[in-house]
């Protein structure tokens, strides 16, 4: 048994996780509003009633009743345990699961040690591959295929490209088996023994910006199925956080002017080849923010390049909203839209750097491609596309730091949209506002009462649960279910203090509110976009109402029972407090 995992750490877990990329990954996802919906992995069903909140960080099917946080998610989806859901979640984002104390020997934490060892062992391997196609005749082969698609020695020599050898103990027999497995390069059996992970495939090692080889992409020499295969995630590598060829551009160019975010190996290979050396490669992952962030320490110009076809004009829009939050001034996104059928590797060699490079300076700002994404399709002279169009603007606009870009986004969409940027400032607040302070009930479970979707609310923003101070909560005396349900969920909240609903939700595995607790968190509370004003002024009359209600509940039981019998001293006591206060 390993030891315990530290409640902080699952909390900073839920909070560093988005769940709709985490379910994304699994499930691809469609937006419509505030939600991501997909057709529900846990039932069968024909339209999707299956929906991811980002604000809750919460997923819940209106089917079949599933939901939870992201490890919830996992857990149902990968049928894993509730230790193996965190860790293939830590994976994810890229972080080591820390144990509060070992108390065996299988699976000791990943001490600074071990990292060590993984990566000097990941070191060796790339030597010894890139040894290979050096010297092993077997690797003829390799070298021919190299050369084939037109990289040079020197171009393999700067990405250290290998050959892994076609067997199945290739890897030099002195290497540590334990930490080949945990480096993810061998690959144990149920009976003990082991065997290489990557055999026969040219082999590129991913480095890190301090230049330590943290995993591997494999490439077939031919045809053949999987084209590529990668290291698994390891301690030292989780391919949704990193880029191919960082430490090859750094190597060049610490601080470039701009840098190219492209989909593969090949192409960083060949862009390099014909000397653009500020290319990185996603690891077949989509364009995350991580990878945004991370670049935009190196420079303050990516351009995002994507295939012209359906599938790579989706990746584009998804790729423009996940860059908008990360969008500060200074900052600067373009996209890039190839033609159809080729890749950077097949493109630049049909036309040159220089044709190449132009394309990269008069990619479309990130701006337009936002506005002409949003404005296809409509006649702005209409007016109802026109609002159409406003209003889906503001939602994303909302989503951009303040600042000069954001001011200019918002004169151009009151360009594009003929309407004056007050009336537009105005109407993004009233479309934040207004028309949000409904409660609607889920499609599923009862009308919501007072308790439920005050309690709903608090669940979904745990923040509001300051607002619950002493005086307001005067409930001495006051008892109704769903003031206990209240008073159990601020006292969780104080105590844990989790950062968002799916935090919260964690503290509830388990526990006898789980059920409550999950089928509240489901209510759409359809207020995702109100402002922290009205969500405040809202909880704040909800837990006013919940307590009138039951102040209400007990005057009457009082006031019957002393129709009936006498009241103890301090029953009546109470009674006249109440009734004092009461109008
Ligand atoms: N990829 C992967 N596993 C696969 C296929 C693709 O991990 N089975 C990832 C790799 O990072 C690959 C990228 O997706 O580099 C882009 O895939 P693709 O365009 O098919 O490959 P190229 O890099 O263009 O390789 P090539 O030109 O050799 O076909
Ligand atoms: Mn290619």
């Amino acid at each position: 048994m390993s030891g315990l995992i530290p409640r902080h750490f699952i909390d900073d877990l839920l909070v560093r996780v988005d769940i709709v990329d985490l379910i994304d990954s699994h499930v691809p996802l469609k937006k419509t509003g505030s939600n991501y919906v997909a057709r529900c992995p846990f039932h069968n069903e024909k339209s999707p009633s299956f929906s991811v909140n980002r604000k809750k960080q919460f997923f819940y099917c209106f089917g079949c009743g599933a939901g939870g946080n992201a490890i919830t998610f996992l857990m149902d989806y990968s049928h894993l345990e509730f230790v193996e859901a965190v860790e293939e979640l830590a994976a994810f984002v890229g972080v080591d699961v820390p144990r509060e104390q070992s108390t065996g020997n299988r699976q000791q934490a990943t001490k600074p040690d071990n990292l060590k060892d993984l990566h000097a062992a990941l070191e060796e391997a790339a030597k010894f591959y890139a040894q290979q196609l050096k010297s092993s005749p077997e690797a003829q082969k390799a070298v021919d295929y190299l050369k084939s698609r037109g990289v040079s020695g020197i171009v393999a020599r700067d990405f250290m490209i290998g050959y892994a050898p076609d067997s199945w103990d290739g890897l030099p027999q002195n290497l540590d088996r334990k930490v080949l497995i945990e480096a993810g390069l061998i690959i144990e059996k149920e009976n003990g023994r082991s065997y290489d992970r990557f055999r026969g495939r040219l082999m590129f090692p991913i480095r890190d910006k301090r230049a330590r080889v943290i995993g591997f992409g494999a490439r077939v020499l031919d045809d053949s199925l999987p084209k590529y295969i990668n290291s698994p995630e390891t301690p030292v590598f989780s391919k949704g956080q990193e880029v191919y060829g960082l430490h090859e551009m750094i190597q060049k160019n610490a601080k470039p002017e701009r840098i190219l975010i492209v989909e593969g190996y090949m192409d960083v290979i060949a862009l390099a080849q014909f000397g653009l050396h500020h290319a990185v490669a996603t690891l077949g992952t989509a364009t995350s923010r991580s990878h945004l962030e991370i670049l935009f320490r190196f420079g303050s110009e990516l351009v995002l390049c994507f295939d012209g076809d359906k599938a790579g004009r989706q990746a584009a829009w998804r790729a423009v909203e996940a860059a908008l939050p990360s969008l500060k001034d200074g900052r600067k996104i373009k996209i890039m839209l190839l033609p159809q059928g080729e890749d950077p590797d097949s493109l630049i060699r049909k036309e040159g750097l220089e044709n190449f490079s132009n394309r990269l300076i008069s990619a479309q700002a990130l701006s337009n491609y936002f506005f002409g994404h949003l404005s296809d399709g409509l006649d702005l002279a209409v007016d109802e596309d026109n609002s159409r169009f406003v209003k889906s603007a503001s939602e994303h606009l909302k989503d951009l730091p303040e600042g000069i870009f954001r001011k200019m986004m918002l004169a151009r969409l009151s360009e594009l949209s003929r309407l004056p940027e007050q009336t537009l400032r105005e109407s993004l607040e009233i479309s934040k506002n207004a028309a949000t302070l409904k409660l609607t009930k889920a499609k599923r479970g009862g009308k919501p009462s007072i308790a439920r979707s005050t309690i709903a609310l608090l669940l979904q923003n745990p923040d509001l649960a300051g607002l619950a101070s002493k005086n307001m909560l005067d409930w001495k005396d006051l008892n109704s279910p769903g003031l206990d349900a209240l008073r159990r969920v601020l006292e969780t909240i104080a105590e844990q203090k989790p950062a968002n609903m799916g935090g919260l939700l964690e503290c509830y595995r388990g526990k006898a509110d789980e059920n409550m607790i999950n089928t509240l968190a489901a209510y759409e509370l359809e207020i995702d976009t109100a402002s922290k004003e009205v969500m405040e002024k809202m909880f704040v009359d909800g837990v006013n109402n919940m307590l009138k209600q039951a102040k209400e509940v007990l005057l009457t039981s009082l006031l019957v029972k002393e129709s009936r019998q006498s009241l103890t001293a301090e029953e009546k006591q109470n009674l006249i407090e109440m009734l004092k206060n009461k109008g």
